[in-house]
């Protein structure tokens, strides 16, 4: 069985105390499951990290967390950034390239890697987001999200045959191992794209708000089918 790679991105949705809601919902049935090969990855905002590091450790929870961005500069004066160094008080993890990123805030790939560069340097895993096959990944990225940008939040998914193709020439170009699927990804595909050869997980927006939906997204993903 291969080792699978799930993650969570919650956006900018979710208050401290909706947090601690849905942590609630989510620790019982988790702690209850085996998980098998299964690495889950939760991206949380700024303002929830610090929160869920604490629960993480209180209750043993078998997730690692996220950040959803990173200043592409050191720590210093860049008003509203949080830096890497920051970061890596709370989370192993940091998504970079988020097509919400280059659409809202016009993210630039020179931008990106920067990005990458200093997560790196920090100590930071990254989950590197590209809504194709050709464009470029830096040099240092763990982890490929393929994001069809027309599949994010709209309820339509890229097939999972597609998508396996759109990962295997992801690995060849870019040697990164480990490259997952997202877009509109429930408890109801996910077992499809799993399935597919070159997909080694999924990066699931609107299905991981509701813990219940989350917890069989990956109970169905970790099942052999
Ligand atoms: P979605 O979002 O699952 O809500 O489509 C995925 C993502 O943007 O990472």
């Amino acid at each position: 069985m291969k080792s699978l790679f799930i993650a969570g991105n919650w956006k900018s949705n979710k208050t401290i105390t909706e947090a601690m809601e849905w942590l609630r919902n989510f620790q019982f049935p988790i702690s209850n499951f085996q998980l098998k090969n299964t690495s889950i990855i939760l991206c949380v905002p700024f303002t929830l990290l610090q929160i869920f590091k604490e629960q993480i450790k209180e209750s043993g929870l078998p997730i690692a967390l996220g950040a959803q961005d990173v200043s592409p500069f050191p720590e210093g004066a860049y008003t509203g950034e949080v830096s890497a160094r920051q970061i890596q008080e709370f989370a192993d993890w940091v998504i970079i390239g988020h097509s919400e990123r280059r659409k809202y805030f016009g993210e630039t790939d020179t931008l990106l890697k920067e990005k990458v560069l200093h997560a790196k340097e920090m100590g930071l895993k990254t989950i590197y987001c590209v809504p194709d096959e050709t464009t470029i990944v830096p040099a240092g990225v763990d982890v490929v999200a393929y994001e069809p940008v027309w599949a994010i939040g709209t309820g339509k998914t890229d097939t999972p045959q597609h998508a396996s193709h759109v990962t295997s020439v992801i690995k060849q170009k870019s040697s990164v191992a480990t490259v997952i699927y997202g877009g509109s990804v429930t408890p109801d595909n996910v077992a499809a794209f799993i399935a597919q050869p070159f997909i080694d997980g999924v990066l699931a927006g609107g299905a991981s708000l509701d813990p219940q939906t989350f917890f069989k997204l990956i109970v169905v993903a970790s099942s052999p089918s």
